[in-house]
Parts: structure tokens; sequence; C-alpha cells
């Protein structure tokens, strides 16, 4: 028997104002382990759409299937499983250093004090945080900021980690700093699904693109055969190999 995807969206559609919809009959699937880029221009409906992929936000028609399970029956569960990094970090930050910050979901779950700890440890680790530790986040560098806001959902040990036009503002060593985060992260095994307008960046990486236009849908499939066709849908197409490629 096959498994299910990781994560399945189904006819989804919202709108805030009636005659305004913002997502249109949005279907698609991320399979386990693989690099998405969730791409479209600005206002296409990115960020509403990735409100809804752990139940923040809940569409008027469709549903999202996490490993084949309804999300609205997994509680809270689900927003550990699909982790969300917020395009701007600042709104993220709740605390005063980042040590506290990378603790702080892991106290919110109410996990004991010795497990918190060593999923601090480990992730300050792998990201290399440690010599920003006791440092205020809102005090970082771009680059720095944002892996301080990836560190702080992976102490949460998603499955799947959804990040929002992570390249936003930072400058050339900042990208490369976001890039190198991701890129054994993935290698290890995590599913990601980036979400950006700027392909330069980071198509070079993933293993699958899916296109969104006025909140539907447009084209899916691999790198090489979405990448030619992108300017039909007001995305810049990057020229020749992209970043660390
Ligand atoms: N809370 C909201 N209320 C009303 N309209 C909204 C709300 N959030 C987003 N929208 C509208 O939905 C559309 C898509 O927005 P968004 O998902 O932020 O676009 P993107 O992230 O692709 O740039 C925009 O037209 C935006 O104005
Ligand atoms: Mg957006």
């Amino acid at each position: 028997m096959n498994n299910p995807p990781l994560l399945q969206v189904r006819r989804l559609s919202r709108s805030f104002d009636r005659n305004v919809p913002v997502l249109r009959d949005v279907s698609f699937s991320l399979t386990e382990g693989s690099w998405t880029i969730l791409a479209g221009s600005n206002g296409s409906g990115k960020t509403v759409l990735m409100n809804h992929l752990n139940g923040l936000e809940k569409p008027d028609k469709g549903e999202i299937l996490f490993r084949g399970q309804k999300i609205e029956t997994m509680g809270d569960e689900i927003r550990r499983r699909v982790g969300l990094v917020f395009q701007n970090s600042d709104l993220q930050f709740v605390e005063q250093t980042v040590a506290r910050e990378l603790a702080f979901g892991p106290t919110n779950l109410g996990l004991p004090r010795r497990k918190i700890e060593l999923r601090v440890q480990e992730v300050c680790d792998e990201l290399g945080l440690e010599k920003l530790m006791d440092r205020r986040p809102h005090t970082l560098s771009g680059g720095e900021k944002k892996r301080v806001a990836i560190g702080g959902i992976l102490v949460m040990e998603p499955d799947l980690l959804v990040l929002d036009e992570p390249f936003t503002g930072l400058d050339w060593a900042g990208v490369d700093q976001v890039l190198r985060t991701l890129i054994p992260l993935h290698k290890k095994g995590m599913s990601l699904l980036l979400i950006t307008h700027d392909l330069a960046k980071c198509a070079a990486h993933s293993d699958r693109m899916i296109i969104l236009s006025e909140g539907r849908i447009r084209r899916e499939g691999t790198p090489e055969e979405i990448l030619p066709g992108v300017e039909e849908w007001g995305i810049r197409r990057p020229e020749g190999l992209t970043w660390l490629k």
C-alpha cells in the first residue's frame, strides 16, 4: 500500500470578502522529503494559503490532510507537525534572548525542562547559533534573525517546514546564511515548502515547483518543467544557475 502524501490540499477555497476569492479551488500534494517551491507574484494568495496549512486559518471549502488525516481532527498537534516561519522574523520573536526564544515553543507545549534544554542545544548546534544565544533577537542581522526564527520552529520537531519569503530584505550574506541553513536540513530529510516570488535564490535547490496566480494553482512540476514558463505568471525567470549551486 502506498503511504499517503505528507500534506494534501484538496479543493481549498477562501474569501475574506464574499465577492473576492483569494484562494480558488487549490489542490496540491507535498511528498515526504521534498523541497517544494510555491511561487507567485505579490497578492497571488501565497501567505493566505500558508496560514491554512497548519490550521491557523480555516477554508470556506475544501480540506487539508496531513499524512492522510484531516488537520481539523488533529487539534494542536498539527501546529507542531507543520511549522510556519513567517516573513517578518521580528513579529515572530517574543523573548529577550535567543536562548529563551528557542525554548519558547517547547516550554509552551509543557515539555519537561530537561527535554527542552536538550532540544534547544541540538538546534543551537545544528544551526550554529552558539555565539548568538545571549543576544536580543531584535538586534541581530537579517540573516541571523531568520536563522533564529527557523530554530524557534525546529525545536518543535516539525515534519514540514514552511517558509514565507525567507529572503526578503536580506543582503547577499544573509541569503547565503539562510541557504546554508536550509540545504543541510533538507539533506537530513526535512520536508520544505519555500514560498517566494524570488526564484533566483532557491530554484536550484528545489525538486518541485508550484505556481500560484490570482489564487489558483497554474502549474506544478519539476523546476526544469516549470521555470521556462514562469514569466507568464508575473514571476521573474532566473538566468543560468542560481545561488550556491
Ligand atoms: N485578512 C485579510 N482580509 C482581507 N483580504 C486579505 C486578508 N489577507 C490577505 N488578503 C488579500 O488576499 C490576497 C492575497 O494576499 P497574500 O496571500 O498576502 O498574497 P501574497 O502572499 O501572495 O503576496 C490579497 O489581495 C490580499 O489583499
Ligand atoms: Mg505574502
